[in-house]
């Protein structure tokens, strides 16, 4: 694929949307050797689940609002020409599915205001689900203003606020700022200013448990490991790089999803606080093992975005109804008629 070069900065940030999504639709981005480890888990049947199918309740409440079920459309895109449509479209598939959705990175919205509509069009597709915005680390690291975030948070309309950690992909990525010193101490003053939940979120090289305790310890209370397994970010950008030698080592970096979710798992617990299953969720299965691994939601990006792309929506929304009634099924089978009891149900190590 041809990936173009541009000059201001705008420009800059809006190109490198472009090729994310090029290069996650074309290429094989995914871990090579590693993988999430769901694999290495199955949920213990239930012969006398003591329930009817029709009991069988898979809603859950997340920012304030209620989801048919527990998934979320991860946090992709915005801020160029194409972006417009595919925010529409996933938002709408949302809304029809009644899921949550996290939108792209806003940096391209606070250099300029040419491609608003790329996440405008979200919300306007979809106004009764629950949504939320973006931002780096790196622009953490340099101090956003608290009141550029609420313009970010107003533009959505946003129900949180997702900050990614993606120390791996801004060492890797060619115009990459891998500065991070100070980011810790502004999402403690972000948790505190914003007036809706931050959430955490790595994305594909997973957060460790003691990283999981800094984020608590500082007041979040919405955390999405996003661990290995599924797109590699350092896999991407070095498709992007001219420095591959060096860098390859890295395609295969980070925490598998399962690991990471077992460690945050005991954290979040002790502090109220959410968590959310990401990295490599690529089948319905991988859905209830990852709640009853500890996950209170599950979010999914590439998978969805390369069904939207090669197959459109309806095959989206299909996709997305086939893991619902795989998660019912599932739960009849372990006798858990709500995600609560489905997060408590027993997991066995295969
Ligand atoms: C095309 C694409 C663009 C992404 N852009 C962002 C982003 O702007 N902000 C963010 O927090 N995560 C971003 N991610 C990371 C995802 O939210 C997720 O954490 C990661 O891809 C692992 O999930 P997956 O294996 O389901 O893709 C992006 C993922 C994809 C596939």
């Amino acid at each position: 694929m041809k990936i173009e070069h541009h000059n201001s900065q705008i420009d800059k940030t809006s190109s490198r949307k472009k090729d994310h999504i090029d290069l996650c639709v074309e290429e094989n981005v995914t871990f090579r050797e590693k993988t999430t480890r769901l694999e290495r888990y199955e949920l213990l049947h239930n012969a006398l689940p003591e329930l009817n199918l029709e009991d069988v309740d898979p809603s859950v409440p997340f920012l304030g609002k209620v989801c048919a079920t527990p998934l979320i459309i991860n946090s992709m895109t915005g801020g160029y020409d194409e972006a417009e449509r595919i925010n529409r479209e996933l938002a709408e598939v949302c809304e029809e599915t009644k899921i949550a959705l996290g939108l792209g990175s806003q940096r391209q919205a606070i250099e300029s205001d040419r491609f608003h509509e790329s996440w405008r069009a979200a919300r306007r597709a979809a106004p009764s689900i629950p949504m939320f915005g973006n931002i780096g680390a790196p622009e953490v690291a340099k101090g956003i203003a608290t009141d550029k975030i609420l313009e970010l948070i107003d533009l959505i309309e946003a129900d949180g606020f997702a900050i990614h950690l993606n120390a791996l992909q801004e060492l890797i990525q060619p115009e990459g700022e891998p500065r991070f010193r100070g980011v810790l101490n502004g999402i403690e003053r972000l948790v505190r200013k914003l007036p809706v939940p931050l959430i955490v979120k790595e994305v594909g090289a997973g957060l460790s448990a003691d990283v999981v305790r800094r984020l608590l310890d500082v007041g979040v209370r919405h955390i999405d490991i996003s661990g290995a397994g599924g797109t590699s970010w350092s896999g991407v950008e070095l498709l992007r790089s001219l420095d591959r030698e060096i860098n390859d080592p890295f395609w295969d970096w980070g925490i598998p999803t399962a690991d990471a979710l077992i460690a945050a798992r005991p954290l979040c617990e002790e502090n109220d606080a959410l968590l959310i299953a990401s990295g490599g969720i690529a089948t319905s299965r991988d859905v209830p093992i990852s709640i009853a691994l500890g996950a209170h939601m599950v979010a999914s990006a590439r998978p969805m975005l390369k069904t939207l792309m090669e197959h459109g929506q309806r095959q989206l929304a299909d996709f997305l109804q086939n893991w619902e009634r795989h998660l019912r099924f599932t739960m009849f089978l372990v006798g858990a008629t709500n995600i609560v009891s489905l997060r408590n149900a027993s997991v066995r190590e295969i």
